[in-house]
């Protein structure tokens, strides 16, 4: 049989949606032909799809899940634009496209043995979803798990109600923060960094994840730095205007590298000089 076309999307049906923050809300699909959704589920934490919907287009978003935790595709989705706005007001049972899955994976087997540090930074904890769901599926092969979970406010952390489950992980602590102080809020307040720095995780034999806007991964990685990392122990997912998706059309490049075929999870050495540049 020859390879699917990478260009044509599965048809979907939005089975479910759950509001997760201020303007993000969970969208689960279901692709309609069962063997279509059986091939398309083997995506791995890390990798990307597109959603699109009739008359308005498409959009890249991050897995939210691992096909081992739940029957459907699931993408947390911030309302930012004309896109994204359309999708957030789809009802139950609109019909979408789906393309994927896309780009690499964290990576996970490499990994096995390390403690490992995930960090996410509002709408950027969606992509990390999947490797907390891979850890705690495959809980002996990994090390200490220290989680590290930020937004700008409390309206806008995602996952909230899956906290109590994730902190009750084995060997697994989770540090909640948030920029600034807000009314009823007794938690951690003050940047991912700071609260990085104050539990300073130790590099031996440790991977840190980060997924977060640029200027987010540039300074957790200074503070990892500081705390004895080196950019080979820090791997970090980013994002760019795309429009095919398939290392095509050359719109993604960071450098010499197309974040949607090499990336979008990178080690930090492959990018420190996009990064420094975005600041
Ligand atoms: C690999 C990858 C994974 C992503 N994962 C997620 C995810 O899990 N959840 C999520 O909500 N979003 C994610 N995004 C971002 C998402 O693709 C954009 O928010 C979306 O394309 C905006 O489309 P729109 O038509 O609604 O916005 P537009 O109307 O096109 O733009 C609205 C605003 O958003 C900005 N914008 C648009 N696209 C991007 C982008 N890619 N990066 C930064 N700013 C952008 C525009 O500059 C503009 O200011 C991801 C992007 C990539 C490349
Ligand atoms: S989006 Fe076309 S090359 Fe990456």
């Amino acid at each position: 049989m020859s390879a699917p076309n990478p260009m044509r999307p599965y048809v979907g049906t939005l089975v479910d949606t759950k509001d997760l923050a201020t303007n993000i809300r969970l969208f689960r699909i279901r692709i309609d032909d069962p063997e279509e959704h059986e091939r398309f589920a083997v995506w791995k934490p890390g990798q990307f799809l597109f959603l699109s919907t009739l008359g308005y287009g498409e959009a890249p978003f991050g897995f939210a899940n691992i096909p081992a935790f739940g029957p459907a595709v699931e993408v947390a989705i911030h309302n930012v634009g004309h896109v994204t706005s359309h999708i957030h007001m789809l009802p139950i049972g609109s019909k979408v496209g789906v393309r994927g899955p896309l780009g690499n994976c964290f990576p996970m087997d490499e990994v096995t043995g390390k403690d490992i540090v995930v960090l996410g930074g509002g709408i950027g904890g969606a992509p990390l979803r999947p490797v907390i769901q891979h850890i705690k599926a495959h809980r002996a092969d990994y090390g200490h798990l220290t989680i590290f979970w930020a937004a700008r406010s409390p309206d806008l952390l995602v996952f909230t109600d899956e906290y109590e489950e994730w902190q009750a992980m084995p060997d697994t602590e989770m540090h909640v923060t948030i920029d600034r102080p807000a009314e009823g809020w007794t938690g951690n307040v003050g940047l991912i960094t700071e609260i990085l720095e104050q539990i300073g995780p130790s590099p031996q034999n440790t991977v840190a994840i980060t997924c977060g806007p640029p200027i987010m991964i540039h300074f957790v990685g200074l503070t990892l730095a500081k705390l004895g990392f080196t950019t080979d122990q820090m791997l970090a997912t980013l994002e760019a205007r795309m429009h095919c998706g398939i290392g095509k059309c050359g719109r993604c490049n960071v450098g010499e590298k197309l974040i949607c075929r090499d990336g979008p999870v990178f080690w930090q050495s492959e990018i420190k000089e996009f990064l420094e540049r975005a600041l």
